[in-house]
């Protein structure tokens, strides 16, 4: 038995399964995010970890032969986030989260400073942990002076478990701090932000061992003796792992909050200034590249909020078939924009609004931007030599025909939907697990899901859409005019 653990934004998922692969139980808890001003973002740990506890309990209680049995456990979860630590181990303040943006100013700084971007492979964007950690030197020195180990969300989860300071390629390519090429710490890199090599965690591949559970937290969880613990990975990372794209064309569409388009590369072909994220993958010798647009199913919420109307009775309200791009244009950047325009300070807009414009029409202009926005990405992918075959639609967001349909059009690639069951990050995770604990082949654990139906780009509404995406490609520099 193995467990998969997501450590995500509104809560944990453990993931209980089998030698087969096949799950056994499955749990969930949530925890709250405190935004103590605007653009701050904030978790506890000790949330976290009491979240684990409690689910753990719950499987217990479902499950308890399985859970006698694990043998190995692995954790993914949210990237970038800053939990930094004494020398004691102990939290010195809450985690600042991958969408906590106050630190833009010292990104900036960051990101200007000579070789950053060239070792790094990528832009600092603010939700990035260097600028977070470079604002508390600069706003709470006292907490900054007492630093003796930061470590990013799951790896606090994994030091809690084993005791151990440890960090995976895929999660420390997010800091900054890393040279992805190298996969290694950056000496330049962190001199750069005022940090010290000590101050991080042993570096790992993901699907390697860093030790086991240790034994006050096993007798607590009610894990048998010895059971190991995985380096993890981040959650894309993990996600990718999920389904199985792990080398070149190997890519997923991700329609959650953020909205994410990845693709795996068997090297590193690093273009920061696409804004595409370089990251190393969780297995040996490979990479993955990203676009990221920080509203996707967000938008489609934040129009049910005002609308009061459902994101599912919106979307149906559409039909399952697309049938041309309307007159409307949206554009998406609610919380700004990472991928293509690195843009913390552009704001959204609707262009276009008609007197006869209702529910329907608004909810088409923003499933429309949020797909125009991913062609955005998909074009900064291409512009860095990725290149997509065919991509597995995952996230709330795959469940609405129509949009599906869409983006194979707008991308003008086909979307495998896969069947109904886990392929996301925690069977990452748990796959990574089985990986460090019975030393199985990463590639041969990690295949890809049975898949359901296969959607087609429609080849007769291309120009039309191409036309669309064209008007919002233009729109962004008017409207960043307009709010400047
Ligand atoms: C990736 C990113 C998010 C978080 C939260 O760069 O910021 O996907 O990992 O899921």
């Amino acid at each position: 038995m193995f467990v998969g653990i997501d450590l995500g934004t509104s809560g944990l998922r453990a993931l209980l399964i089998d030698e087969a692969q096949q799950v056994v139980a499955a749990k969930e808890a949530s925890y709250d995010t405190s935004r103590l001003h605007a653009g701050w973002s904030e978790q506890l740990q000790s949330d976290w970890t009491d979240a684990c506890i409690k689910v753990f309990a719950d499987l217990r209680a479902e499950a308890p032969d399985a859970v006698a049995a694990i043998r190995g456990i692995g954790v993914s979860g949210h990237m970038h986030g800053a939990n930094l630590l004494d020398a004691e181990g102990t939290p010195l303040r809450p985690c600042m989260m991958w969408n906590d943006t106050r630190s833009v100013e010292q990104a900036a700084r960051l990101d200007a400073t000579e070789n950053v971007r060239d070792l790094s492979g990528n832009i600092v964007f603010p939700g990035f942990t260097a600028p977070k950690v470079a604002w508390v030197a600069e706003n709470e020195p006292e907490i900054f002076a007492k630093t003796a180990k930061v470590l990013l969300p799951k790896d606090y989860l994994n030091f809690w478990l084993t005791g151990i300071y440890a960090s995976d390629m895929s999660d420390s390519a997010g800091t900054s701090w890393l040279d992805v090429g190298a996969r290694d710490w950056s000496g330049d890199l962190l001199s750069a932000s005022g940090m010290r090599r000590d101050q991080m965690p042993d570096l790992f591949e993901g699907s390697d061992a860093i030790g086991a559970v240790r034994a006050e937290i096993a007798s607590m969880l009610g894990l048998p003796e010895g059971v190991v613990v995985a380096a993890g990975a981040g959650d894309n990372a993990a996600a990718a792992c999920g389904i199985g794209a792990l080398g070149e064309g190997d890519g997923f569409v991700s329609l959650g909050t953020s909205g994410v388009l990845l693709t795996g590369r068997d090297a590193y072909a690093p273009k920061p200034a696409s804004a595409v994220h370089t990251f190393c993958h969780a297995i040996p010798d490979r990479w993955y590249q990203m676009g990221v647009i920080l509203a996707a199913t967000d938008s489609l919420n934040w129009l049910s909020r005002n609308v009061q109307e459902s994101p599912a009775d919106l979307t149906k309200a559409l039909g399952n078939t697309i049938n041309g791009p309307g007159k409307m244009r949206f554009l998406p950047y609610l919380s700004g924009e990472r991928t293509p325009h690195n843009d913390a300070d552009i704001r959204g807009a609707f262009i276009g609004l008609d007197i006869a414009s209702g529910h329907e029409a608004l909810t088409q202009a923003v499933l429309e931007g949020v797909t125009f926005a991913l062609r955005d990405n998909l074009e900064a992918l291409k512009s860095t030599g990725a290149k997509l075959d065919q991509v597995i639609a995952i996230g709330g967001g795959s469940q609405s025909p129509y949009w599906v349909e869409l983006i194979a059009t707008v991308l003008n690639l086909p979307i495998a939907l896969p069947k109904a069951g886990e392929f996301g990050a925690a069977l990452g995770a748990a796959r990574l697990a089985i990986c460090a604990a019975e030393n199985t082949d990463p590639v041969e654990t990690m295949t890809r899901p049975e898949i359901d139906q296969t959607i087609q780009p429609r080849s007769d509404l291309r120009d039309d859409y191409e036309a669309a995406y064209a008007a919002f490609r233009n729109s962004y520099s008017g409207i960043k005019a307009l709010q400047s």
